[in-house]
Parts: C-alpha cells; sequence; structure tokens
C-alpha cells in the first residue's frame, strides 16, 4: 500500500541532495507494495516528477539525485483510484502547480468534491481520489483564506481515511499534513523534521518519533511542529475549520529501534532476516514483560470473560492467548476474527475483558472491535509492537511486544512475541490461582524459549531449504494439528498461501475426515502440528492420510511415535506443551519461505497484501 515522506530542514542539513534522501526512504517503505513513484522539491526551483515504474528505475529516469532543496514530499502508489499510470502517481497539484500532495488511504466523498470543483472550473488531470485535496486548497486560498487556513479548511471537508503531507508554495517554510485512519508519524531530528507513513521511512536519521492521532493536522517546519485537532467536520462554505492545539510535548517518544534492524543485515529478504531474529526478539520481549504487568493480571483475574479480537497472524496468536487462558488461567476465554467481532459482542459486558492483538496497532477491523467493546463497558487490553498506535491509544491497558521493526509483510517475529506475551499474562493469572509446579515447569521453559528457538532454526534451514524444491511443484497442501497445535497449523498454511501461493488449508485433524480427505490422493503434502499429547489421536489421522497416498510432513517433540509414519520429519526439543507452539511454528515459517523464493517470488511483498490494513 502507499507510502509518504515528507522532509523539511535547515539549509546543510544533509551532505547530499534532498532527492536522494527521498528516495532513501522510499526504499525504506518500498516493502509496503507499489506500482509508482513521485517526489516534490522546493530549492531554487519547485519541481513535481513521478512515474510508473519501481522506486530504483524511476529516481534513476526523472533524476531524483540531482535535486537539492529545503522541503520535499515523496510517495510510493499502490493503485486504488484509476490505473497505475504516470498520471496518477502522486504528488497531485493544484490548477496553478503552487500545492502538491501526498496522500494515503481512500476519500469516500471525492466524487462529489470533485464535481464541484470542476463546476468552479478546476481542471483535473488524474483518476484519483487525491487530486481534489490540491484543488479544494486553491479553492479556499482563491477565497481569502491564508495557505494554512485553507488547507485546513480542505481536510475539514474530506471523508474517510487519509494521511497527507502538502508542500504550499504560498508558506514554502511550511510542510502541512493531517491524519485520519491512515498512520502518519513525525520523526524530529538534529536539522531535520520528517513525516511519514512507517517508522522505518526515516529510522536512519531518527529515533524520535510522535505518533499522530486520528483528527489531528497541522504543520512542521525545520525546528518546529504545531499539532492541532480537528474539532468537527466542516463544510464548503466560508467558515474557518474549527480545531483546537494540541500539547504533543508528552507524546514524544525515543524508541529503541536502531537503523541497522530496519535493514536487512545481509540477508536475501527482510523476511528471512526476521524468521532469524526470532529468538533475540523473545528474549527482549520476556526481558520487558516484568515491569509492565501486575495492573493488567489484576483485571484478568477479576474479569468474567476474556475475548479476543485480531486479524490474521496475530488471530492466530489469539487462538493459542485463548487456549492458554482457559486452560492454565482457568478462565473462559474465545479469539475471534475481528471483523466478525461485532456479531458476538452483545454479550460482553463491564465485567469482560477483549483483549486486542496487532502487531502494527492499527488494523481497522481490531480498532473498530475494540471500540464496540468499549461501548459496552468492557476493559480492553491491546498487545502490540508499535508504541502509540491506534489500538493500544484507545485500550485501558497496553503491553508492547519488544519485536523491533517488522518489515516483511508476513509475520513472523511479531507472531511468536505475540504468543509469549500471551502465554506469561496466562502464567500470571495462573500463579495468582495456584498449580505452582506446572507453573514453574513452563516458566523455565519459556525462559529456555529463545535458546531453543535459535537452535530449531540452525538445525533446520538447510533440510527445509531442499523439502521447498518439492513442495514448490505443489499446488494445494493440508496443515493438520489438534489443540494447540490447530493455531500452529493455521499460521503455517497461512504463511504458505501468503508469500509461496500454494493452496494450503488447515484444520483441527479431527474433522480431516469429514470433507478435506476427499481431495487427498498421492502424493499431497499433509503437515501434521504435533506438540504433545494429541500424539496418540494424530496418529489415526497420519494412517489415514497415508493411507490414500499423502505425503507426510510432521512436525513433533523429539522422541515422538508420528515420526516412524512420516516421510518427512523435525524434531522439537522437548520443551513443555505451552511453549512447543512458539518452537513448531519456526520450521513452517522457514517452509513457506524457502517454496516462495524456490517458486520465484519475493517473500516481502506478496501480491494484493499490505503489512498494516486501514480499509473496511
Ligand atoms: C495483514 C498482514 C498480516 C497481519 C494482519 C493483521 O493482513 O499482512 O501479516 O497478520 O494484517 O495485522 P495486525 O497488524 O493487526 O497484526
Amino acid at each position: 500500500m502507499c507510502g509518504i515522506i515528507g522532509i523539511i530542514t535547515v539549509p546543510g542539513a544533509f551532505n547530499e541532495p534532498l532527492g536522494s534522501i527521498i528516495k532513501k526512504c522510499l526504499k525504506n517503505l518500498e516493502y509496503r507494495g507499489y506500482d509508482s513513484v513521485g517526489f516534490a522539491i522546493l530549492g531554487d526551483i519547485f519541481v513535481v516528477r513521478k512515474s510508473k515504474g519501481k522506486i530504483d528505475d524511476v529516481a534513476f529516469g526523472l533524476g531524483f539525485d540531482k535535486y537539492d532543496g529545503f522541503v520535499g514530499i515523496g510517495h510510493t502508489r499502490w493503485a486504488t483510484h484509476g490505473p497505475p499510470v504516470d498520471k496518477n502517481a502522486h504528488p497531485h497539484t493544484d490548477c496553478l502547480g503552487r500545492v502538491a500532495v501526498v496522500h494515503n488511504g481512500v476519500l469516500e466523498n471525492y466524487l462529489e468534491l470533485k464535481e464541484i470543483l470542476r463546476r468552479k472550473g478546476h481542471v483535473f488531470k488524474s483518476d484519483t481520489d487525491t487530486e481534489v485535496i490540491p484543488h479544494l486548497i486553491e479553492e479556499f486560498k482563491k477565497r481569502g483564506f491564508q495557505p494554512y487556513e485553507a488547507f485546513k479548511k480542505a481536510i475539514s471537508v474530506l471523508r474517510g481515511a487519509y494521511a497527507v503531507v502538502v508542500i504550499d508554495l504560498d508558506e514554502p517554510n511550511k510542510l502541512f499534513f493531517a491524519r485520519n485512519t491512515s498512520p502518519l508519524i513525525i520523526g524530529i531530528g538534529e536539522n531535520a523534521i520528517f513525516l511519514a507513513s512507517d517508522i522505518p521511512a526515516f529510522l536512519e536519521y531518527t529515533n524520535k518519533v510522535i505518533v499522530l492521532e486520528d483528527g489531528e493536522l497541522g504543520y512542521v517546519t525545520s525546528r518546529g511542529i504545531l499539532i492541532e485537532k480537528l474539532l468537527k467536520p466542516g463544510e464548503l462554505d466560508d467558515e474557518l475549520a474549527m480545531t483546537e492545539i494540541v500539547d504533543y510535548k508528552s507524546r514524544i517518544k525515543v524508541l529503541d529501534w536502531t537503523p541497522e534492524m530496519a535493514k536487512k543485515g545481509g540477508y536475501p529478504h527482510f523476511m528471512l532476516k526476521e524468521i532469524h531474529e526470532q529468538p533475540g526478539a523473545l528474549a527482549a520481549t520476556i526481558a520487558g514483560l516484568k515491569e509492565e504487568i501486575d495492573g493488567i493480571v489484576d483485571a484478568l483475574l477479576k474479569s468474567d470473560k476474556i475475548i479476543f479480537v485480531a486479524a490474521g497472524t496475530s488471530y492466530h496468536a489469539s487462538l493459542l492467548g485463548a487456549l492458554y487462558m482457559n486452560n492454565l488461567a482457568e478462565k473462559w476465554s474465545m479469539a475471534f476474527i475481528s471483523s466478525e467481532a461485532r456479531w458476538w459482542m452483545s454479550n460482553i459486558g463491564e465485567e469482560d475483558i477483549v483483549i486486542a492483538v496487532s502487531q502494527s496497532g492499527e488494523t481497522i477491523d481490531t480498532l473498530v472491535a475494540v471500540r464496540e467493546a468499549k461501548r459496552n463497558g468492557a476493559k480492553v487490553l491491546a498487545v502490540s509492537n508499535i508504541i502509540d498506535s491506534a489500538i493500544p491509544r484507545e485500550s485501558d491497558f497496553v503491553v508492547y511486544t519488544k519485536a523491533g521493526p517488522e518489515i516483511g509483510v508476513a509475520a513472523t517475529k511479531t507472531f511468536t512475541t505475540q504468543v509469549a506475551v500471551l502465554l506469561y499474562l496466562s502464567l500470571k493469572v495462573a500463579e495468582r490461582i495456584g498449580n505452582k509446579r506446572i507453573i514453574e515447569e513452563i516458566k523455565n521453559d519459556l525462559a529456555k524459549v529463545p535458546e531453543l528457538a535459535s537452535s530449531v532454526l540452525s538445525r533446520y534451514e538447510a533440510r527445509i531449504k531442499s523439502l521447498s524444491r518439492i513442495l514448490k511443484k505443489k499446488t494445494n497442501a493440508f496443515y493438520l494439528g489438534r489443540g494447540f497445535g490447530v493455531p500452529i497449523a493455521m499460521e503455517g498454511a497461512l504463511k504458505m498461501k501468503e508469500i509461496a501461493y500454494i493452496h494450503a488449508e488447515a484444520y483441527p485433524a479431527g474433522e480431516s475426515k469429514h470433507g478435506p480427505i476427499a481431495l487427498v490422493e498421492k502424493d499431497f503434502p499433509v503437515v501434521f502440528t504435533s506438540i504433545g499429547e494429541e500424539e496418540e489421536l494424530l496418529q489415526s489421522n497420519i494412517e489415514e492420510m497415508r493411507a490414500r497416498g499423502a505425503w507426510i510432513i510432521t512436525i513433533a517433540r523429539k522422541g515422538s511415535r508420528l515420526f516412524s509414519i512420516s516421510d518427512e520429519k523435525f524434531e522439537m526439543p522437548n520443551a513443555n506443551e505451552y511453549v512447543m507452539p512458539i518452537l513448531s511454528i519456526l520450521p513452517l515459517q522457514m517452509l513457506a519461505y524457502y517454496t516462495a523464493v524456490a517458486r520465484g517470488y519475493d517473500p516481502d511483498k506478496p501480491r494484493n497484501l499490505a503489512k498494516t490494513v486501514t480499509v473496511i
């Protein structure tokens, strides 16, 4: 999905032209997927250049590196309104070419605004929704508004999702910005201030950030920041937009993310790097948990039901969370896909806790579920990897995973760290209700999980690589498990589907004979994820599949009886069954990664998918 960068600098801030800095920042957003690239820079002259294509090609063709200036914006476009052609690339400008705008999100009322502006003589050059923004600003300036007031007024009439950054030649020392639903972050550097859709864009220059909230707008100069809150939606009349100034000082955060974390560090893809970062991410997350937990454990203990809401990979972590809460913490708990949660909220109330799991903290479906839960009086706990993102901000409690920036679209290290957090929380509740022996055992194994994860990763990488050469020719696969193995089967299948584009489906193994088995024929791949005690039950499921000629890949604990009836075996260290899921997913992440590479796909940029989904 689209990426935004905006930079405003004091003279001489960088020892290379602003155009090449913008290019670098855009390269850091490349993983989001895009089809066109563009920039606008104001220095001695004002240039706006854009084209369909990849960043390196477009930057070379349009000579990004030769343009210098003190203020600039850049954009990678992922087509929504209108095909990926040059004219639809951002920035978009007004009739006079004095206002340049980059935008992420979708404007719901752009057609009616476009029609009104057209009737007033504005000429549109693209098919995009974005182009109404520069024309609106131009229109309000024509009516006598000062440039910043015209910008605010323009934003106030937009309906829908937007992160917007604007250069206006009539106020050249400012970069205007606004956010609603689509993420936008301010980065505060020594001699420059940045605006970006995602922190890794500017991480090389600063780790000091303010995460903007919905309804905020304002401007940055090379040395200062003004943030205001839009108080109500505006109309196309001559009233000034109603805003109030926001005191943001306490919201400035210094992240413990380093620029290296957002680079590939010698790996061919971010996804592989992030798979290998899991031991460290798990260690950092577990170490970080100790400080923040007590109040949350009290609330969980007092709660009646514990409801998880999440999407994608975070939903799979939530399924494990619900199992942990039920079995360890002895709380009635269930996980719901967040886009479906609204149909389950009517019996959730003040005595319940909703746990919203979201690595980005911005997934709109999960945010909507959080709001619904709060309306019903439930307390909300967010588990997220992004500090101050929308879901943590709207929640009563937050626990952050400390996975560092995850650039690959397919979640890996955020998943295992989420599971570790949820297990830790369940353990803490369990501790308060007794059952000391099992708790000690799980705690010990959880403490060892970084080391165990590291051993699984190094032991199996080469084997998995060669296995991927067989798997790459397959068109379908089943992933089956029982109990704690079901969410792992689901996550393994999702990984295979989203990056290797193999049709992979997961089922509880017991369900496989109620339909799925009809598809199984000779050499059909079936992956079994065994966590521990359900082994005996899985044995008969494997036999059923084998009898039909299936090719069996089994992940199970050391010494498992299942290995003797499997074609491919991945032996997991002997950890407690609550900890095992964190280890069992590792071979499946690598299997999906290497199969995607063997099939010639880029695992970091899966087609049609986005890392952060802010549309319903
Ligand atoms: C997208 C991403 C997935 C992610 C899901 C939920 O679909 O591609 O990797 O699991 O969103 O995202 P969240 O940020 O809420 O965990």
